[in-house]
C-alpha cells in the first residue's frame, strides 16, 4: 500500500485553520482521496485530554518548559493512534496544527528558545515530518479579533498578551522561510472561497495530483 501525505496547517489563533482544513478535507475527499482530518493539541484519546489542560484555564497555569512537554506527550498519542497508522493505511492526514505550533507558541511566543524545543522534537518526533505546512500569515490584530468570535472556553491562549501573539506570529513566518521546501505562507486575509482555491492548487501542484 503506497503511504498517504501528511499536510498540516499552522498559524495563530483565528487564522482560518480549521475553516479551510476541512474545506481541504473535503476537496481531496470530492476527489476521492482517502482523507483522515485530525487537529493538535488532540487527535487522539489521549491527546484530547491533554488538550483541555493547555486550552483551558488561567494563562499562566504552567511554566513553558512544562506547556511544552504537555504538547509534545499529546503529540506522540497523536501520531502512534491516529497519524502514523493512517498514513501507513494510504489515507492522506490532514492536521490542524502539529509541531510548528509548539516552536512558534511556545518557542518563540514564550522564549523557550529554538535550541530548547529542536532538542524536545528529536526526541519525540525524530526525522517524522509533515510532506506539506501550510503557515497562515494573519496580523495579531485579525487574528485575535476572528478567534474571539467564535463561542466556548478553549480560549487559553487567546487571552495571552498581545507582544506573545507578536512573537509567534514572527515565529511561524521564520519557521517558513527556514524550511522553504516544506511550508507554503498564504495570505490569511483573503476571501475564505479564495483562500480555499489556492490551497487546494499549492495541494494539486506539490503532489502532482488530477483533482477534479
Ligand atoms: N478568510 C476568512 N475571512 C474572514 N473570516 C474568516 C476567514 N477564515 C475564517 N474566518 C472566520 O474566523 C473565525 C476563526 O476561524 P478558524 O476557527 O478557522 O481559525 P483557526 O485558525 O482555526 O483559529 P484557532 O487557532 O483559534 O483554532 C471563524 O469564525 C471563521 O469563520
Ligand atoms: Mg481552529
Amino acid at each position: 500500500m503506497r503511504r498517504g501525505k501528511f499536510i498540516t496547517l499552522e498559524g495563530a489563533d483565528g487564522s482560518g485553520k480549521s475553516t479551510q482544513a476541512a474545506l481541504l478535507a473535503e476537496g481531496l475527499e470530492n476527489s476521492g482521496l482517502d482523507v483522515t482530518l485530525t487537529r493538535e493539541p488532540g487527535g487522539a484519546p489521549g491527546a484530547e485530554q491533554i488538550r483541555s489542560l493547555l486550552v483551558e484555564g488561567e494563562t499562566q497555569r504552567w511554566s513553558p518548559l512544562s506547556e511544552a512537554l504537555l504538547h509534545y506527550a499529546a503529540r506522540r498519542e497523536h501520531m502512534d493512534k491516529t497519524i502514523l497508522p493512517a498514513l501507513e493505511t494510504g489515507k492522506w492526514v490532514i492536521s490542524d496544527r502539529f509541531a510548528d505550533s509548539t516552536m512558534a507558541y511556545q518557542g518563540f511566543g514564550h522564549q523557550l528558545g529554538r535550541n530548547q524545543v529542536a532538542r524536545i522534537h528529536d526526541v519525540v518526533v525524530g526525522g517524522f515530518a509533515p510532506d506539506l505546512t501550510i503557515i497562515f500569515d494573519i496580523s495579531v490584530e485579525e487574528g485575535l479579533k476572528r478567534a474571539a468570535s467564535r463561542t466556548g472556553n478553549e480560549d487559553r491562549y487567546e487571552r495571552m498578551d498581545k507582544d506573545f501573539h507578536a512573537r509567534l506570529c514572527k515565529g511561524f513566518l521564520e519557521i517558513a522561510r527556514q524550511n522553504p521546501d516544506r511550508c507554503a505562507v498564504i495570505d490569511a486575509l483573503g476571501e475564505i472561497a479564495g483562500i480555499q482555491i489556492l490551497i487546494l492548487d499549492l495541494v494539486k501542484k506539490r503532489f502532482e495530483l488530477e483533482l477534479s
